[in-house]
């Protein structure tokens, strides 16, 4: 099957006075199958990695490199939306638009924010776009406007969006950040509960607790570098993420994921 991801010598690069690239990788493949949490401090290219998926960003032109999302290194919205689904923190942005929480989660189906046609509106989209909200419990604010929302119930109606085409996997820039702790811990039992629905998910953060049970694979990112990749329980380890601090970092596995904290000592 043609993964998910397949990078290959993929450079991205903001400063041409600086030598170092924002991400620099040699190779990494995400397959179907696989639930990946990429974690990293700040500046860790985190971002970067997302905007290259959403094509926010655009590799240097390099021999050998290979940026294929699905197997394509092209990014055709028409074609890949089916694939997709990207929730960033740029988009949050561009919410700032007069329209209600179900036009919001409609305009997914036109790849655009807000703003559509009624005439283009099909009852069948209205009606998956309820069903989307009510996966999310947040049914009750399909007549709110958008920009009327908390930053987490905002953050749900994008995932709400973003899942309008059942896309194969959900991929999300630090999504739990702004979420207060019972938001966190809702958005993070749907992220379980879409899982075992069967998308795949992709979940980039700085947030130990957003790795939740059915991630399976974890990849560190340090200086724009893959630092650690493996599954869970090899990559999250007192060592691994001590040296990537410079700190002495204790780490356990809770019910509801990782938590981290500074060593006494
Ligand atoms: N638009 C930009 N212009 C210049 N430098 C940037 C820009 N975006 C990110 N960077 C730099 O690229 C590096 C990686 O940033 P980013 O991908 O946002 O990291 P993360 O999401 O892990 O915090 C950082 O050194 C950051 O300062
Ligand atoms: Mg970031």
């Amino acid at each position: 099957m043609i993964p998910v991801i397949e990078f290959k010598n993929v450079k991205v690069k903001y400063n041409y006075d600086l030598d170092d690239y924002a991400l620099d990788i040699d190779e990494l493949i995400i397959g179907h199958n696989e639930n990946v949490a990429i974690i990293g401090p700040n500046g860790a290219g985190k971002s970067s990695f997302i905007n290259l998926i959403s094509r926010d960003n655009y590799p240097e032109p390099e021999d050998n490199s290979v940026c294929n999302i699905y197997g394509s290194d092209r990014w055709d919205v028409f074609e890949l939306r089916s694939h997709l689904g990207i929730v960033s923190p740029n988009y949050q942005h561009k919410i700032g638009v007069e329209a209600t929480v179900l036009d919001t989660v409609i305009s997914g189906f036109f790849s655009s924010i807000g703003i559509i046609e009624e005439a283009d509106v099909k009852v069948s989209m209205t009606e998956k776009a309820l069903d989307a909200l009510e996966f999310f419990g947040i049914s009750g604010l399909a007549d709110r406007m958008i920009t009327e929302l908390s930053t987490g119930q905002s953050r749900l109606v994008l995932i709400a969006r973003a899942l309008i085409h059942d896309p194969e996997s959900l991929i999300l820039d630090e999504p739990a950040s702004g979420l207060d702790i019972k938001a966190a811990h809702l958005f993070r039992q749907n992220l379980i509960k879409l899982a075992d629905h069967g998308t795949n998910i992709i979940v980039v953060t700085h947030n130990f607790e957003d790795i939740v049970s059915c991630i399976n694979r974890v990849i560190i990112l340090k200086n724009g570098r893959i630092f650690k990749d493996g599954p869970c329980e090899e990559v999250i380890t007192d060592e691994n993420l001590s040296e990537l601090y410079s700190m002495d970092i204790n780490v356990k596995q809770s019910k509801h994921g990782y938590i981290a904290e500074l060593s006494d000592c």
